[in-house]
């Protein structure tokens, strides 16, 4: 043992009267008497404390969903079991873990580190040409790109061909569709959106000028949005007029003002009871366009969330933008790119808390004020923004064989797809809840098709499930994407985290059982809760998995 502070452990761990093994690479102990959660103390050995050589600060206490990691990690894994041999039957109650090696087995290469992403990092990627952001998503990926760049690269060292299967925002295959030819699939319709505006927009050929899409744009949007204005008046001036009231002069009179507004509201289902004649019009309006859905004007959001994420003026210039991309834009590429501009002006306009799961409650006056931070956002202008911004991103006139695909990963991965595919990079959810039912607001705003939704958050119907967030179902939905994989000997390389509806351990079982060489990266995230108050951020693992295909 060299270092002093190895030594120092060593000294520590003697003094404990533990049982100590040293390897070439590390000093393993089990602890004798170790303080258990519930604060008793126990007699080992239960726990094993580990220290790496070459490494700064190592190890801790083990818990059981680990071992598989370590057990390719440490060398001489095989000699450390049968010394432990009494340890490994021992179910392992322990809750600290911080394992930072760099350790190779003859079998696997793992390496495996565990990095926290901070602000620098998330300011280095804004500054980085091949990272563009769109929208507030949950699990989004943006900010472990670097660490998927360098998997993907490492698996696939020529380039090949990448299917992001459960692309989401798809700002994976952006930040990696100038080394790779990338496959962006995602159930939800608005995926394929953003796949055809922030990948596949480098095959059209005519470079797209900013200036020229906002001015051919802009007569239809004053068109759409004037009708709606001289249709609904009253109600647009009552909108604005709660819009004016400054932030803190807020009362709780205006909060229930406003909320009785918010009430007066015709709903698809509700009894509607109002007497007003504009919102009896708005009403006849949308079902009259449930079975005609390009209908002039465009009211579709003004209808489904007028004063539950937006305010009625917001509501009717995402319709006047949705009418004026229809009728001003021939080409797909043209329409995806004004398309991805406008669910960013959604994403960022809307009082939710980054997601359309529920609107707010106005149950006080700090909620009221938050809420109407975000009514006073001026859509036009956070679309243009960002319209500017995509235009400058995309490269055009490259001839690329890049894809966008829409459908359910089930399908895609028994057809002929797979056949030119290299790598499947799959990031599923990892929680119970469905994406459909949290994106269905934007859902509905690329399918623009007037349905018809349910309860209270306003929901699509036919709402995607996916079995990835249903505990009885996701371990046979991973089982069936790890099969596919081998079968088509692709690599696979998975992201998921330790809050997952399936443990760690058994994901790496099934790699292993279908022959795929394991290598695991660990990085400690803070993922947005998408709150506005309280905790805004949950510290959680984050694992990159990749399963390399075995040359045979
Ligand atoms: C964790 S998110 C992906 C996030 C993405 N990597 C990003 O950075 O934006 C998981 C995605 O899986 C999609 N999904 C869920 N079930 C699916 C299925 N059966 N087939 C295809 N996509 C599915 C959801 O729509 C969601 O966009």
């Amino acid at each position: 043992m060299k270092s002093p502070e190895l030594q120092q452990l060593k000294e520590i761990i003697q003094k404990r009267k533990s049982e100590i093994l040293e390897l070439n690479d590390c000093v393993a102990a089990t602890l004798s008497s170790v303080n258990r959660s519930n604060g008793n103390k126990t007699n080992g050995p239960y726990d094993v404390l580990i220290y790496s050589e070459n490494g700064k600060k190592k190890c801790k206490y083990i818990k059981p969903q680990y071992k598989p990691f370590w057990e390719t990690k440490i060398q001489n894994y095989k000699r450390l079991k049968e010394l432990f041999a009494n340890w490994m039957m021992l179910e392992m109650k322990y809750t600290q873990l911080e394992f930072d090696f760099q350790i190779s087995t003859k079998e696997n290469t793992m390496t495996t580190s565990t990095e926290t992403i901070n602000k620098t990092r998330k300011k280095q990627l804004r500054q980085d040409a091949n990272y563009i952001h769109i929208m507030k998503y949950m699990g989004s990926k943006r900010e472990l790109l670097p660490d998927i760049k360098e998997f993907a690269k490492k698996l696939l060292p020529k380039g090949g061909t990448i299917l992001d299967i459960f692309a989401g925002t798809c700002s994976v295959g952006a930040y990696l569709k100038n080394d790779f030819t990338v496959y962006s699939n995602d159930i939800q319709a608005y995926s394929k959106v953003l796949a055809g505006a922030l990948i596949c927009s480098s095959n059209h050929k005519e470079p797209l000028i900013f200036g020229k899409m906002i001015s051919s744009l802009e007569k239809y949007y004053e068109k759409n949005l004037k009708t709606l204005e001289d249709l609904f008046p009253i109600t647009l001036k009552t909108s604005n007029d709660f819009i004016k009231i400054k932030k803190d002069s807020w009362t709780n009179q205006q909060r229930k003002e406003y909320i009785s507004f918010c009430e007066s509201f015709p709903g698809p289902l509700n009894n509607f009871t109002s007497n007003s004649k504009e919102l009896k019009q708005l009403k006849e309006e949308y079902f009259k366009r449930a079975s005609k859905n390009d209908l002039f004007p465009y009211i579709q959001t003004t209808f489904l969330f007028s004063e539950t994420y937006f305010s009625f003026h917001q509501a009717m210039q995402l319709d006047s933008l949705r009418y004026a991309i229809e009728q001003t834009f021939k080409t797909e590429t043209e329409k995806n790119i004004a398309l991805a501009a406008l669910m960013y002006a959604h994403s960022y306009c809307s009082s939710g808390t980054g997601h359309f799961a529920m609107f707010r409650d106005l149950k006080t006056i700090s909620s009221a004020q938050d809420v109407f931070i975000y009514r006073g956002k001026d859509v036009f202008e956070f679309f243009s923004n960002k319209l500017r911004e995509l235009v400058e991103f995309c490269d055009f006139n490259k001839k690329t064989k890049h894809q966008a695909i829409s459908s359910n990963y089930i399908d895609l991965i028994k057809s002929q797809t797979m056949d030119t595919v290299d790598l499947v990079y799959a990031d599923p959810p990892y929680s119970f809840v469905h994406y459909s039912r949290f994106y269905h607001a934007t859902e509905s705003l690329i399918r623009y098709d007037y349905n018809i939704p349910e309860h209270k958050g306003r929901y699509r119907t036919d709402r995607h499930q996916s079995p990835f967030c249903q505990k009885q179902n996701v371990e046979e939905a991973f089982k069936i994407l790890i099969e596919a994989c081998a079968r088509s000997s692709c690599h696979i390389l998975l992201s998921y985290a330790d809050t997952g509806m399936i443990n760690m351990e058994r994901i790496l079982e099934l790699l292993k059982q279908n022959k795929f060489s394991v290598s695991i990266k660990e990085i400690n995230y803070d993922h947005s809760t998408m709150g506005r108050s309280g905790h805004k951020t949950n510290k959680i693992k984050e694992y990159l998995i990749a399963g390399k295909v075995r040359d045979n």
